[in-house]
């Protein structure tokens, strides 16, 4: 079991990795918080796999738990599926002193914890991330957030939890294609900061295992590749909290991304899938504005290929995706912001490039000349 201390202005807190830490996770969490009422919330795909081992754990270690399965997906990350879990927590009667456990991906990460952040104005919260997406990236940082009909994420908080706690054996569940998706968030690190990450994950795509991934769950080498990315994403949240300037460089890959998902509908797409084409459309739309060398942009594609992302989907019209492209941008001081790889292992912000570009890497991607 690896453990990982990160600080940010809010709160200092633990992230601790391991195999088979869901059937202790009583104990780890009583070293943090008094024996209390606990709402854990999952979903209906997580909870009949280790719903009733998590909430036994808590009984063994003196907590008192009770257990909310919503139906899960991106539609129960909303005000409504917020609203039944108030209500809930209200039943069971917790205080201030209860806390909220999320057991779950990165909905499950961010619905839970929106509601921990609002809930009597706050309670303590643990996140037990079970996608290999949530575990490198949305149960890091405290970004809560429930979407509102006119977007995603856009009514939220930044709130930290007690500890985070992530079993890498519930990625033994997941479905090849969500693994797939965190593995893009795990190429992400590698671009924006840490070249020898990236290497280490092409190095892997050169053998895939049995089931097809270049990464799979039984290899050690995934734990040290979460840590080192849980590690990336700590120092960046401790250096920029609320995301005033580093922590943007997070968002490497979403402008195409976003645009690509809301163009979709939100159901054609994972959210990592979307964000594996933006990371190869920025690339592309670099190399365009001559800041990244073709060579690195093609080892950039190269290895996000590997995951197999969805094929450009048939029908959905060039202009759908720009103007999905200039809406997110109203919300950013009118600016279209692109985070771009100037190198492997460093980003930097790009502030409104000639739009001839941006559009013409939308049609190449269209064209099936990217991915
Ligand atoms: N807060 C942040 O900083 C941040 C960062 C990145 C993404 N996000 C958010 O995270 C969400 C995406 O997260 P996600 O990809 O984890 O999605 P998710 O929570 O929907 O999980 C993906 C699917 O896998 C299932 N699942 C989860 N764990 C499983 C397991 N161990 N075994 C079997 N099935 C399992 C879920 O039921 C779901 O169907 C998006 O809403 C995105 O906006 C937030």
């Amino acid at each position: 079991m690896l453990k990982i201390n990160l600080k940010t202005e809010q709160k200092a807190y633990p992230v601790y990795l391991g195999r088979g830490m869901i059937d202790k996770i009583g104990s780890v969490i009583s070293e943090y918080l008094p024996a209390c009422s606990m709402l854990v919330i999952s979903d209906r795909n997580v909870s009949p796999y280790y719903g009733n081992r998590c909430l036994e754990s808590l009984r063994r270690a003196g907590f008192k738990p009770s257990l909310e399965v919503l139906a899960g997906g991106e539609k129960d990350k909303s005000l409504t599926a917020a609203s039944v879990l108030y209500t809930r927590a209200l039943q069971e009667g917790l205080d201030r002193h209860s806390a909220i456990v999320a057991l779950g991906g990165g909905v499950t990460g961010d619905l839970a914890g929106f509601v921990a952040a609002t809930y009597l104005r706050g309670v303590p919260f643990v996140q037990v991330p079970t996608t290999l997406l949530a575990m490198v990236d949305s149960s890091i940082g405290g970004k809560v957030a429930v979407n509102h009909p006119l977007g995603k994420n856009l009514i939220g908080a930044f709130y930290q939890p007690e500890l985070v706690v992530s079993d890498l054996d519930t990625l033994n569940t997941l479905p090849i294609r969500e693994f797939n998706a965190g593995l893009a968030e795990l190429i992400k690190y590698g671009v924006i900061w840490d070249k020898k990450l990236f290497e280490r994950l092409e190095s892997f795509s050169k053998k895939a295992s049995s089931r097809g991934l270049f990464l799979d769950v039984d290899n050690p080498w995934l734990l040290k590749c979460i840590a080192r990315a849980v590690l990336i994403k700590g120092k960046i949240v401790c250096r920029d909290e609320r995301e005033k300037n580093l922590r943007r460089i997070l968002n490497f890959g979403h402008t195409y991304g976003h645009a690509l998902e809301a163009a979709s509908g939100y159901t054609y797409y994972l959210h990592g899938e979307a964000v594996a084409c933006g990371m190869v459309m920025a690339a592309r739309l670099a190399v365009l504005l001559k800041i990244l060398d073709q060579a690195s942009e093609l080892r950039i594609r190269d290895l996000l290929t590997q995951l197999k992302p969805p094929p450009p989907l048939q029908g959905l019209k060039r202009d759908t995706i720009v103007e999905a492209l200039y809406f997110d941008k109203k919300k950013e001081s009118g600016e279209l912001n692109f985070v771009l790889p100037t190198t492997l292992g460093r980003v930097e912000m790009y502030q409104a490039p000639p739009s001839r570009f941006v559009e013409q890497v939308i049609e190449e991607y269209q064209r099936g000349e990217l991915l």
